[in-house]
């Protein structure tokens, strides 16, 4: 009798190396999606040699010199051992003289864990000459512990900030890729083929928001904190399509507060900016458990609690 081969994801074929740019081209439900395991572990970068030295984008205007260093290292180790007391393993990398931004760790690289269980991971390519030489430290983790380490080809790509600009959906093989300021659109078709997953594209519109990590946060798989004035049309559309529930931030906390650079790595417990009390409420209501955190002198730098630390798989 002859043997029927069964595809182990059916039906998704079609999707796979696929990017979406409008909300008639999503035609899956998120629960037919191959699954993704919650990460396990985050790095991050110790913040001995952080600082604001330099002005690459409109929150940094008027930091320059203005850190305070032991309140900076005491926040980053709050923020470090509630990583740990929600399970994540923390994993501590030092830092690197001259490199003030390399504390935020969600910026030089995108990992991934594939069909097979391999650790994957493509390293990115800074948008900005200050923070370039980043990415290879960062790589030389990876390689030790035995990622397979890729890297796109430059050649129609300017930039790719990582996991700043990409992220995962919640446990699904699914990424939201956010361009414009600090990765190149282009960036996505490699990077879909090389893990071979789709990508919702995300087109930002406001500085202030220059990373995908400053308006939008995959809180579960149905739900997503954003906010809405830093997309165009097409790419809310295709937010409120695919997230059963939509949890809106007001400017005061997005802006100010960097509300929505919170992180939600279990599905349940969401560690954001202290102060961020309309979003806090909201996030209550639907059920999640809010962790505040100050992160006051990395808000100086135009980050918060998500971009300090890189999701692990
Ligand atoms: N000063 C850093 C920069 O402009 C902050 C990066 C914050 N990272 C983030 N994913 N939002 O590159």
């Amino acid at each position: 009798m002859p043997v029927e081969l069964i595809d182990p994801e059916p039906c998704l074929n079609d999707l796979m190396n696929k990017l979406m740019t409008s909300a008639g081209q999503i035609d899956f439900n998120i629960a037919d999606l191959p699954a993704m395991p919650e990460p396990q572990r985050v790095l991050m970068v110790e913040p001995t040699y952080y600082n604001v030295d330099y002005v690459i984008n409109p929150h940094m205007i008027g930091q320059v010199g203005t850190v305070k260093r032991e309140r900076a290292q005491k926040e980053w180790e709050q923020l470090a051992s509630s990583f740990q007391k929600i399970g994540l393993e923390v994993i501590k990398l030092a830092g690197v003289p001259g490199l003030p931004d390399m504390v935020f760790s969600a910026n030089q690289s995108l990992p991934f864990l594939d069909k097979n269980d391999r650790r994957k991971v493509i390293m990115s390519i800074m948008h900005t000459r200050q923070r370039a030489r980043e990415v290879g430290h960062i790589e030389k983790w990876y390689h030790k512990n035995g990622y397979d380490v890729f890297h796109l080809n430059p050649d129609n790509i300017e930039d790719f900030e990582g996991m700043g600009d990409a992220i995962w959906h919640f446990k699904r093989k699914l990424i939201w890729g956010g361009y414009g300021f600090r990765t190149s659109r282009y960036a996505y078709e490699q990077i879909s083929e090389i893990f071979d997953v789709p990508v919702i594209l995300l087109p930002l519109k406001d500085e202030r928001f220059y990373h995908l990590d400053t308006c939008f946060c995959s809180l579960d798989e149905n739900n997503a904190l954003i906010y809405p004035p830093a997309f165009d049309e097409s790419g809310l559309e295709m937010i409120y399509k695919v997230y059963e529930n939509v949890i809106e931030a007001p400017a005061e906390e997005a802006i100010g507060l960097f509300a929505v650079n919170a992180t939600c790595p279990d599905g349940k417990n969401v560690l954001i900016q202290k102060g961020c009390t309309e979003v806090a409420r909201k996030l209550n209501e639907h059920g999640f458990i809010v962790h505040e955190m100050d992160t006051r002198e990395f808000l100086k730098s135009g980050g918060s609690v998500y971009c300090m630390k890189m999701l692990l798989w």
